[in-house]
C-alpha cells in the first residue's frame, strides 16, 4: 500500500509506547472508509449482535445514565442524523474483523506499528468505530486489552488517569477480569487533577498505557472515533493473574501478595484460572446483557421510542 497511515514517528513518541499517554498523527479522517456516506452504508448491513447504542448522560452531568437501544428501520444515514439531535453512541463492535476494507486497514496499522516498536507482537487485533452524539460522555472505566482511539470527526475531551491507586487498585482490576463490570469503578471529580487531558481532533489518535482508566467527554459535535483492541502474550497473562487473583480473593478469602508473570506461582494460577473458566462458573456470574429498552423514532430523529423489557 502506498501512503502511511501514521505520520512520522519521533524518538519520544517510540519512547512512550505503552509506557505514556501519547497522541500521534494519523490520516484516516481523509480516507473515505470514514466518510459519513460510507458509515451510513456500513450501518445499513451491520449485523444486529454487533452493535451497541446506548443511551448516555450529558457531559458534565454526574447522574450515570446508561440504556441500550436499537436502530428500529432507519437507514444508516438517518442514523447518523439521530445520533447527531440526540444523546448516545452506536458502537460498531469488530468492524475490523467482519469488514474486508476496515480488517485491511487495521492489519496495516500493526505492521507499521511493528516496523516502529520492535518486538511489538500482538494478536487478535480489531477495531470498532463509535459514532456518538454531541455533548455525549463515556464515563470513567478501564479496557482490559491493550486500547487506542482514533478520531475521525469532531472533537472530544479525553483524560488518561495513572495506572496506580486510587485511580486503579488491584483489587478494582481483578474485579474487572472476572465480572466484566468495566464501567462500575469508582470516580471522583479531583482525579482529574491527576490525569493527561488530551482535546482530540480528526487526524489524532491516542494510546495510553495498559488498563490506564480515562473517560471522554464530547465538545458540541458529531464525533466519530475508531477504538482498536489488540492482546499480547505480556498483556494475556496479566489478565490471567487478574482473574485468578481476583478468584484467590473472593472465593477463597485469599489476599494475593504477587502478580508474576512467569515462574511456578504463575503457572500454578493459569491452572487455577483455566479450571474455573472452562466450568463455566464465571460464565453464570457475569452479568447479565442488558436488556433493550429503546428504538430510534424514524419519525422524530434523535427522539426515542421506550420499548417494554422483554419477560425473562
Ligand atoms: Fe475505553
Amino acid at each position: 500500500m502506498s501512503d502511511t497511515i501514521f505520520g512520522p514517528w519521533s524518538d519520544d513518541d517510540r519512547n512512550d509506547w505503552g509506557h505514556k499517554p501519547q497522541a500521534l498523527q494519523h490520516r484516516l479522517h481523509k480516507d473515505p472508509l470514514f466518510s459519513l456516506d460510507a458509515l451510513g452504508a456500513l450501518i445499513d448491513d451491520y449485523p444486529r449482535q454487533h452493535y451497541a447504542l446506548v443511551e448516555v448522560g450529558a457531559a458534565g452531568s454526574d447522574r450515570r445514565l446508561w440504556r441500550e437501544g436499537e436502530i428500529g428501520s432507519l437507514t444508516g444515514v438517518q442514523v447518523i442524523e439521530a445520533i447527531k439531535q440526540g444523546r448516545m453512541w452506536l458502537n460498531l463492535r469488530n468492524v475490523g474483523k467482519l469488514v474486508k476494507d476496515y480488517r485491511e486497514l487495521l492489519a496495516q496499522i500493526f505492521d507499521e506499528i511493528g516496523a516502529e516498536i520492535p518486538g511489538y507482537d500482538t494478536y487478535d487485533q480489531t477495531s470498532g468505530i463509535l459514532i456518538s452524539s454531541p455533548k455525549a460522555q463515556v464515563y470513567y472505566h478501564i479496557d482490559l486489552p491493550g486500547q487506542s482511539l482514533w478520531q475521525l470527526h469532531g472533537r472530544k475531551r479525553v483524560y488518561v488517569y495513572p495506572i496506580d491507586p486510587p485511580f486503579l487498585s488491584e483489587k478494582q482490576l481483578e474485579q474487572i477480569a472476572l465480572y466484566e463490570v468495566e464501567v462500575d469503578i469508582p470516580y471522583e471529580k479531583w482525579y482529574d487533577e491527576h490525569a493527561d487531558v488530551f482535546d482530540v481532533e480528526p487526524g489524532q489518535m491516542l494510546h495510553w498505557p495498559l488498563n490506564a482508566p480515562h473517560r471522554v467527554e464530547n465538545f458540541d459535535s458529531l464525533n466519530v472515533s475508531m477504538t482498536m483492541e489488540y492482546w499480547s502474550d505480556a498483556i494475556r497473562r496479566s489478565n490471567m493473574i487478574n482473574v485468578a487473583n481476583g478468584l484467590l480473593r473472593d472465593k477463597v478469602g485469599y489476599r494475593p501478595r504477587q502478580r508474576s508473570l512467569t515462574g511456578p506461582a504463575f503457572y500454578a494460577k493459569a491452572a487455577l484460572q483455566a479450571g474455573v473458566r472452562r466450568s463455566g462458573l464465571l460464565k453464570k456470574e457475569r452479568k447479565a446483557r442488558r436488556p433493550v429498552s429503546f428504538r430510534l423514532d424514524g419519525a422524530r430523529l434523535g427522539q426515542l421510542i421506550d420499548i417494554p423489557e422483554a419477560a425473562e
